[in-house]
């Protein structure tokens, strides 16, 4: 019988309120599903700077990638429950993933949510040699192509991917989708004229746009981004009504302690609320999260709901995993 109490106190010690109190005593990995230099890589390292300072200890940031970042995922998922992994994804990891692949894990059943981050809007960018200077123009020239232009995304259901679903939904123009294992690789291709076109994250665009290395045609919203306001919107440039805006998220394994869920929230909004961080967010054209929907609850209705939209359209799409 002292044995079993002696177990109940040290479970308890390990898993209860204590476990907020010394959390974190060793460093956090947010395990990014993407390869380094993508949008999600610089979003999560970002923030990762901002946060160790609030929580304490070192917060790591680690490249899984594959399979258009449900890799990843699983492999935060599979970990243990005690707050020290984080899993960075977005609407494509966290939601279409679970339309197209026949994941080992259950996004909702085995993840908790810890917060929304900040939401991209998308952009569309072609390589410079395309000959088109406007919407119109890139259209035009999509649709004479005799074959369809290569349009770099993450993989089958990333974001990059949804997208591009999405555009060819809106056009009716073709694309031949060439994956990478982030937009960071792929944006280097772009570049050099490998591939022609992205509907990209605005934030992984920008700087290239900004270096005159690529070309950008379109902001998929119905508003023009801040720090970029000679880009046009969809809506001014000829798509009227094609709007993508790519929010992204964390979470944790099924079952981290609320306490521990609640500190790993605090660390990121506050990270969010910095000066600092939020004009190195608008600067790539991200736009910050409501502040009333910034808790673990919100994120999760969120994630939901953003599941019970997207699945239907994606199994319609009849999405191929190469
Ligand atoms: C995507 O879904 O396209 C990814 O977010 C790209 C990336 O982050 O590398």
């Amino acid at each position: 019988m002292r044995k079993l109490l002696f177990g109940l106190i040290a479970s308890l010690a390990l898993f209860g309120p204590a476990a907020a109190q010394n959390f974190p005593s060793r460093p956090i990995t947010i395990i990014v599903p993407f390869a380094a230099g993508g949008p999600s890589d610089a979003m999560a390292r970002i923030l990762a700077e901002h946060m160790k300072n609030t929580l304490g200890e070192a917060v790591l940031v680690e490249n899984v990638t594959g399979a258009a970042g449900s890799i990843g995922v699983g492999r935060a998922a599979k970990s243990p429950a005690d707050g020290y992994t984080i899993s960075f994804g977005h609407l494509g990891t966290h939601v279409a993933n679970g339309a197209i692949y026949k994941l080992g894990y259950d996004l909702v059943g085995d993840l908790d949510p810890v917060v929304l981050l900040p939401s991209n809007p998308m952009i569309i960018v072609s390589k410079n040699a395309v000959p088109a200077k406007t919407l119109k123009e890139l259209l035009d020239w999509l649709k004479a192509k005799p074959q369809p232009a290569a349009a770099g995304t993450a993989g089958a259901g990333s974001g990059s991917h949804v997208a591009g679903l999405a555009f060819e939904a809106a056009t009716g123009i073709k694309l031949q989708y060439v994956p990478y294992r982030g937009t960071g690789p792929a944006m280097n291709d772009l570049v050099a004229g490998q591939i022609d076109l992205i509907v990209d994250q605005t934030s992984n665009s920008i700087q290239q746009v900004r270096g005159g290395n690529i070309r950008a045609y379109a902001i998929v919203d119905s508003k023009r981004v801040e720090s970029a306001p000679d880009i046009p919107t969809t809506d001014e440039a000829g798509l009227p009504g094609f709007h993508m805006t790519l929010w992204s998220g964390m979470w944790v394994p099924k079952g981290t302690p609320k306490d521990v869920i609640a500190k790993l929230n605090a660390s990121a909004v506050e990270a969010m609320n910095d000066p600092a961080v939020r004009k190195q967010f608008e600067n790539l054209g991200l736009q910050m999260p409501p502040k009333d929907r910034l808790t673990p609850e919100a994120l999760g209705e969120w994630q939901k709901a953003e599941i019970a939209k997207w699945w239907p359209i994606i199994k319609a799409a009849n999405v191929k995993v190469d």
